[in-house]
């Protein structure tokens, strides 16, 4: 059954093989002319790219402030000085040369270049922006999909809080994507960032209810892409191929492409708890989200049963046995298919290196710990959040425990 959506995807694709050189004349397009490079710690500096995309930029008579430094889960005080030096040097364009947390960090500032005011009041849910900069990527690893997504989320690292912010406004004028400049990236992060992408449609595909049969096999199609060339990528780190799979997929996973004609925006519960763990702990966040997935979804699975037995067979071609089942014995049949499909997928992520578990994540987490995440969690969401089933505090805390 489709639901009434509207879907906007304004961000211009440049993708392949040495694309990065074209991001002069991809600014210009924008109409930018005095630009702002933000790049993370030191992985595009050490590869040479921002030295080439910079080149890029000077050779179409482009002004060129840097400004490198953002670190995972993006500081809001970074963001901060990057609004002071975009005042300074009169930017009217952000490029970001990185992932998701350059990306986001571009995004802040470049809402905090548009108008007055405390860029966090966006993310503290104080007031909704009016304008914004416009932004421009070349990513160095597929995961948050920020390239074409409409969101951002900042650490204010001096509270511990992790909050996103949601607006159009922010989506990414264009998004270079030339996946050898993935090949940089540790096993680690290419596993979390493939684990992101799978999460980043998971979300969209368990809420309970009415789906569309077309955006539900573009989610399987995708899933399944994402999980073959992901364990690829585990032993074979250079294959250009399975990268380029993996950088589009991180794109469509999240520019709700799979999200289309559903009756809700999403779950979105495991991420909403993994912004926690972030925020607290600094993990990273792909790798955050495989550690709770199977707690949430052994927690809620009976209410969204539909969803994941129809996940389990057509993602793992796992199907409910025998098939000449009725009454109460074709619904347990049915809950072991579902919970089958989700143990199928906590393998995968064992097998690509991910954490199944908090401990596994490398954190000792008390029940005390879980009251405070859950506390916080609940917090950031208003008091409830879940479309697969409504979770309130409790709830979360129950996950968390599950998940120690
Ligand atoms: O800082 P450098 O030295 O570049 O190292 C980075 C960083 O340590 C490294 N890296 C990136 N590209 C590389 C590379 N190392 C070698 N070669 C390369 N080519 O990878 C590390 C992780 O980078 P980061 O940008 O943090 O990764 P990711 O893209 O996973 O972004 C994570 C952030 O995005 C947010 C997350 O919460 C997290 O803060 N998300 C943003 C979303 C959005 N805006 O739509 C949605 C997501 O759900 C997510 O919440
Ligand atoms: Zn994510």
């Amino acid at each position: 059954m489709a639901e009434n959506f509207t879907f906007y995807a304004p961000t211009k694709v440049v993708f392949g093989r040495d694309t990065e050189q074209q991001c002069g004349a991809l600014v210009s397009e924008c109409g930018g002319t005095r630009v702002l490079l933000h790049y993370g710690g030191q992985s595009a500096v050490r590869s040479g790219l921002t030295a080439r995309v910079r080149k890029s930029l000077e050779d179409a008579g482009l002004f060129c402030a840097e400004l490198g430094g953002v670190v995972p889960n993006p500081h809001l005080s970074k963001i901060r000085e990057g609004i002071a030096l975009g005042k300074k040097e009169g930017i009217d364009f952000i490029l970001a040369v990185g992932g998701g947390s350059v990306i986001d960090s571009a995004k802040a500032i470049a809402y905090g270049l548009a108008e007055e005011g405390d860029v966090w009041d966006l993310y503290s849910k104080k007031r909704k922006a009016k304008a914004c900069l416009p932004v421009g990527v070349v990513l160095t690893i597929a995961a948050s999909g920020s390239e074409m997504s409409n969101s951002s989320v900042v650490t204010k690292e001096d509270e511990d809080l992790k909050r996103g912010y949601n607006d159009d406004l922010c989506r990414p004028r264009f998004a270079v994507m030339n996946p050898a400049l993935t090949q940089t990236l540790p096993d680690w992060q290419t596993e979390a960032g493939c684990t992101d992408i799978l999460m980043h449609t998971l979300e969209r595909y368990f809420p309970a209810g009415p789906h569309m049969e077309l955006t539900d096999t573009i989610a399987e199609g995708l899933l399944r892409t994402v999980i073959r060339n992901a364990e690829i990528l585990h032993t074979e780190p250079d294959n250009y191929d399975a990268r380029a799979e993996v950088m589009w997929a991180g794109s469509l996973s999240h520019n709700d492409l799979t999200g289309c004609g559903q009756l809700t925006r999403g779950d979105f519960v495991c991420h909403g708890l993994e912004h926690e763990l972030s925020g607290f702990y600094d993990v990273t966040h792909g790798a955050g989200l495989a550690a709770v997935w199977g707690s949430w979804a052994r927690y809620v699975y009976r209410d969204a049963l539909d969803r994941f037995v129809r996940f389990a067979e057509k993602v793992f071609d796992i199907g409910v046995q025998p098939a000449d089942l009725e009454g109460p014995a074709l619904q347990e049949a049915r809950e072991k298919a579902a919970l089958a499909g989700i143990e199928a997928l906590e393998n995968v992520f064992r097998r690509i290196g991910m954490p199944t578990s908090l401990t596994e994540l490398g954190l000792q987490v008390s029940e005390e710990d879980c009251r405070r995440l859950a506390a916080s969690a609940a917090a950031a969401c208003g008091g409830s959040k879940g479309a697969a089933r409504l979770l309130y505090e409790e709830d979360m805390f129950n996950i968390y425990m599950a998940a120690r």
